[in-house]
């Protein structure tokens, strides 16, 4: 990165986040970038004079909410503020490039979310001419490429990393592998994020140590297709669980460690093994099924059956029989009948999710479904097929925090409570720990995680944030459980 002087006083950046746990990677890693040139970020948009939106494609709903914020920005640009830089960073500047800049002439910088590790140059050019900056991938290919050159761009993303000893959080996001070969028919993640790229290993463990030497207790490795994994350097293989492992050992102050988004197919038993045998390894897997019809995998391009899946959760649970798995579904995919969406009911009954985000079938341009599929359910018919498979999870999740009433668990505390514990869906922003520093040390009310990855809030010393303390549950509800703690 090549060092950029601001002489002036220094840019206030306002930066909105949008989609999933690698946008909110990114943006975390966009702003170190940046304040380690000097500028500034402000929580408020109104002072800002850089707006910075990291967007997401991935349903029509996401866009949705980018393209009204920038009509406000348009607005606020135009009135109050001729000087504000406006900038499209992530999946939809790279999906919908020429459409936004056309529709929305106010944008100063579209990057892509490949192309990161330029904004710092691009913001500065904008600003000194006032022309707009464009840094696109236009993913074409289909390979899965390993990482072998640390001066790739994106990696040098990662490995700006700024390890700041004042950092707040002690939950930190590790990118092990970017891009996605897949291609499910429905999905734009291969188009606007490119094919799977694998970090080197010993970079990644490096990063966790440095976490670790900061603070951080959990650390969530990265990846579309985490548990796809996989680094070639020269004869020697690392393979996920080789990964998982040499993580687990090497930086034996590390409390928790977690991974998403897993692919069903490929999931292999040296990897099940190694989250068995490490004490620190978090028993849980985010494995989003899609659907419990063949049919509907099929179109989908899944590549699996229902009967693999199944195998998978029989694998994990001989041998972790206490491990939690969420997961993914999609309703209302073309074609899909009433029996496909008793066979994706069956499915959640026999899995047992703990948590299962429904989403309705979002048709998006450029994918094989909405070149092949006709959308022909009918969105009152996705509406109540998402309704009834919510009110299913809910059932099952209420279950599954009943049966841990009188049991004592580890609980790292994220932060004080809010009266009623939200669970940020993936399409949207999830404010992650908790900022604000613990004021006041007396008696609040605290929220933390299991390593299972459950919300309970109880009684506690607000010095505790950040810790890992022990809770007796007491009440289960359908999105968390309350308790008391072990003194
Ligand atoms: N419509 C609806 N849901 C989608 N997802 C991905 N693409 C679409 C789409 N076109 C869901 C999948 C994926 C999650 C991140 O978003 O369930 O696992
Ligand atoms: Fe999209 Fe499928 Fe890749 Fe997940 S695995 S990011 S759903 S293409």
């Amino acid at each position: 990165m090549s060092a950029i002087e601001i002489k002036e006083s220094p840019k206030q950046v306002f930066i909105d986040t949008y989609g999933c746990q690698m946008n909110i990677l990114d943006s975390e890693l966009v702003q170190e970038q940046l304040q380690a040139l000097g500028y500034q970020f402000t929580s408020i948009a109104a002072d800002a004079d850089v707006v910075l939106l990291n967007t997401c494609s991935v349903r029509q709903l996401a866009e949705q909410k980018v393209w009204s914020q920038l009509g406000r920005l348009a607005i606020e640009k135009r009135e109050n503020n001729n000087d504000l830089v406006v900038g499209v960073l992530g999946c939809m500047a790279e999906r919908e490039g020429a459409e936004l800049v056309k529709r929305m002439p106010h944008i100063d910088v579209l990057c892509g979310p490949s192309e990161l590790d330029k904004l710092p140059g691009l913001l500065q050019n904008a600003m000194q001419n006032r022309q707009r900056q464009v840094a696109l991938s236009g993913h074409t290919s289909r390979r899965s490429a390993t990482l072998e050159k640390a001066e790739d761009g994106v990696e040098a993303l990662d490995l700006s990393r700024s390890f700041s000893a004042t950092r707040s959080s002690k939950q930190a996001y590790v990118r092990i592998t970017r891009g996605c070969n897949k291609f499910c028919t429905y999905c734009v993640v291969p188009y606007t994020r490119g094919p799977e790229v694998h970090r080197p290993p010993l970079a990644i463990v490096q990063e966790v140590r440095s976490l670790v030497e900061q603070g951080v207790l959990e650390v969530t490795l990265l990846g579309q297709t985490v548990n796809h994994y996989v680094f070639q350097d020269g004869g020697k293989t690392t393979s996920f669980a080789d990964l998982l492992a040499m993580i687990h050992d090497q930086v034996p102050d590390l409390q928790r460690l977690r991974f998403l988004t897993s692919y069903p197919r490929d999931f292999d038993d040296a990897t099940l093994d190694v989250m068995a045998a490490s004490p620190r390894m978090c028993k849980y897997l985010h494995i989003p099924a899609q659907s419990g019809s063949n049919e509907m995998l099929r179109k989908m391009n899944r590549g699996y059956t229902v009967e693999t899946y199944f195998g998978l959760i029989e694998r994990a649970r001989m041998r972790m029989p206490d491990i939690r798995f969420a997961g993914d579904i999609i309703v209302g995919f073309p074609g899909e009948t009433d029996a496909d969406h008793e066979a994706t009911r069956l499915l959640i009954q026999k899995v047992r999710y703990k948590s299962c985000y429904i989403f309705k079938y979002s048709p998006r341009s450029g994918t094989v479904a909405d070149r092949r599929f006709v959308d022909d359910v009918p969105d009152d018919v996705k509406k109540a097929r998402n309704r009834d498979l919510l009110d299913l999870q809910n059932g099952i999740a209420l279950e599954i925090h009943s049966a841990m009433i009188g049991q004592e668990i580890d609980v790292i505390v994220e932060g004080f409570s809010p009266l009623r514990v939200h669970r940020p869906q993936p399409g949207e922003v999830q404010l992650g720990w908790e900022k604000r520093s613990a004021e006041s040390t007396s008696h609040v009310r605290l929220m933390g995680r299991t390593q299972g990855d459950e919300i309970i809030a109880f009684e506690g010393s607000g010095d505790l944030v950040g810790k890992l303390v022990t809770v007796k549950v007491t009440e289960a509800t359908q999105l968390s459980m309350r308790g008391q703690m072990v003194p």
